[in-house]
């Protein structure tokens, strides 16, 4: 006899149903209404890398896969300075940056990034997370940028090939290489040296062919990008901790509904503890691969640093002599 029509009938529209029904959540779901790129310009496994995979990683899952973030690392969308132009007319969608390049287009960051402003990390962390930090993070307005998280970079050393650093006038006419930041370039000046503004992939080179003789940075960089293998005398002096930011493109962050924006937030902060707890991690590695490695490492005596400290000193009044309040309630912070 067979099967009957209606049968027939209801079975075909269960397949059809189901086959909607599959079609409808692959649209809703895995189908990204927003593909985003974010640049970086650290190795892969660096922290800031590892968190910026973390952010896609967190949005993604979020947004149920409507908003997906490319992450390019390794600097291949451009130097820092490059990419922060780029992302002013929304070339480039998130971005990880140091607060050096960056107070060239934000000069109030200057106040952040002051030479031997910080006691430590605690103190950093301390401003940063507090009403000061957040102060800072709504100031952008005008730049084109959106300020989503701040990251640890940890504090900055002197680094060169020729001789070990212990003394103010061990820096005199050395060629140092810093970031594309004229506060680093007259704080260099100020301590006797010769500065040498450079993009960071460019450091190595520059190191090997003898155009500067050092520079400087955190441990995970000096040891990240080899610099130690063309600059072995390292001297912890501490002279200033330049934290970092994560960004969104104005142009991008206002085409994005409310929501995302709220998600990409909450991800962005949630990275950022992530990132942080890898760069204590990291941190650590790299100093003892450092000196595993036989890097000649010196630490400057208190009464050296005093002195390093008092020449760089005119440059808070220079850079940053509107916030005198508030680097005296920053100075107050690292008192408590
Ligand atoms: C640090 C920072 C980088 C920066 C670099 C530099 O490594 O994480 O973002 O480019 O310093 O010295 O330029």
């Amino acid at each position: 006899k067979g099967i009957p029509a209606a049968v027939l009938w209801m079975a075909f529209c269960i397949a059809l149903w189901g086959c909607a029904a599959q079609n409808t959540s692959r649209e809703t779901e895995n189908v990204p209404e927003f593909v985003l790129t974010y640049a970086e310009n650290q190795a892969e496994d660096y922290p800031t890398t590892q968190g910026a995979y973390k952010f896609a990683e967190l949005v993604k899952e979020r947004t149920d896969g409507r908003v997906e973030i490319i992450v390019n690392a390794q600097g291949t969308l451009g130097d820092e300075r490059t990419v922060i132009e780029q992302m002013q007319f929304g070339g480039i969608d998130f971005a990880r940056v140091s607060l050096s390049p960056l107070s060239e287009f934000v000069p109030e960051l200057n106040v952040l990034q002051l030479p031997y402003l910080y006691t430590g990390a605690d103190h950093m962390w301390k401003v940063l997370e507090g009403e000061i930090g957040d102060r800072f993070l709504n100031s952008f307005d005008y730049s084109g940028l959106v300020a989503l998280s701040w990251y640890d970079a940890g504090a900055r050393n002197f680094y060169n090939s020729s001789h070990s650093i212990e003394r103010l006038e061990d820096m005199k006419g050395m060629v140092i290489r810093v970031q594309e930041s004229e506060l680093m370039s007259d704080s260099i000046r100020a301590l006797g040296a010769v500065p040498k503004q450079m993009a960071y992939g460019e450091v190595y080179s520059g190191l090997q062919i003898g155009e500067i003789d050092g520079a400087e940075n955190n441990w995970p960089s000096y040891e990240s990008a080899r610099h130690f293998e063309v600059a072995r005398y390292y001297t912890i002096d501490e002279h200033t901790r330049v934290p970092e930011l994560q960004l969104a493109a104005r142009s991008t962050w206002e085409k994005l509904p409310e929501d995302y924006r709220d998600v990409i937030r909450e991800c962005a902060e949630e990275s950022a503890r992530y990132e942080r707890r890898l760069w204590r991690e990291r941190e650590v590695l790299s100093e003892k691969k450092i000196r595993d490695a036989g890097g000649i490492i010196t630490q400057l005596t208190p009464e050296e640093k005093e002195r390093f400290q008092a020449a760089v000193m005119p440059m808070y009044q220079k850079y940053c002599s509107d916030y005198t309040d508030v680097i005296e309630r920053i100075v107050e912070a690292g008192k408590t």
